[in-house]
């Protein structure tokens, strides 16, 4: 892994999370009224994470599940619901708290929230390990390595995908940097990973499109 890369985007994130953006965060995660495109951005994600719970087999009970890069909690929860024992990590501590308190009390012995790095090997090892938009920032030789790190058979994870639109944003992001430090989404295609990869099958399955919430999900077999 390119160290130096990965640990600065890494810091980035944690930051932005942590500090920068936690509150907006929660209320984007919540039921609380949200301004119109953050509300087509909300359904996306809704929509999203349908989508890669549909990819997932429907009954987990047994299975070791990875939420990696957590965030609030919501995918943890519905793993859970379906029999999974999860670990679900998220770097920001920030975000680990809400997504402790948010837990319904009967699905809080099914999820074992922790603060870190989702590629720490002290996590053990899972059936399924699920990054919904975790892995947005980080450069393609990153997410490779990323995936070749994670845990389990199988990983479903999603990407801003090399759209027309997105890479205008992501070009008129590098044209105009931000003086704040926070993390650049950067858009990838399912052969720009695979150039990286040292092994395994990756397939894109499915693009969600919601106003600016624009993302594919992709799925990396050992
Ligand atoms: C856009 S949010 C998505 C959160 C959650 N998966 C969801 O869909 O609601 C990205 C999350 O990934 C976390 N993250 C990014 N890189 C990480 C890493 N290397 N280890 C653990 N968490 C990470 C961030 O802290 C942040 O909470």
């Amino acid at each position: 892994m390119a160290v130096i890369a990965y640990d600065r985007t890494r810091d980035r994130v944690e930051h932005y999370f942590d500090r920068t953006a936690t509150q907006t965060w929660e209320r984007l995660t919540s039921d609380a009224p949200v301004s119109g495109i953050r509300a087509t951005v909300r359904a996306g994600r809704d929509r999203m994470r349908a989508l890669l719970l549909d990819a997932l087999p429907a009954d987990l009970a047994g299975a070791r599940l990875l939420d990696a890069g957590c965030g609030t909690g919501a995918l943890a929860v519905e793993l859970a619901r379906r029999g999974a024992d999860v670990t679900a990590v998220d770097i920001s501590p920030a975000l680990i708290d809400i997504a402790r308190r948010r837990c319904p009390a009967d699905l809080a012995p099914r999820i074992e929230f922790r603060a870190g790095d989702m590629t720490d090997p002290a996590l053990g090892r899972f059936d399924h390990v699920v990054a919904m938009d975790s892995l947005i920032y980080y450069t393609a030789a990153d997410v490779a390595d990323m995936l070749a790190r994670l845990p389990a058979p199988r990983i479903l994870f999603t990407v801003a995908p090399r759209t027309p639109l997105l890479m205008a944003m992501f070009w008129a992001g590098k044209a105009f940097p931000k003086s704040d430090r926070s993390p650049v989404m950067i858009p990838h295609s399912a052969r720009g990973i695979a150039a990286h990869l040292r092994g395994g099958v990756l397939r894109e399955i499915e693009r969600v499109s919601s106003g600016f919430y624009i993302s594919a999900a992709m799925e990396h077999a050992k």
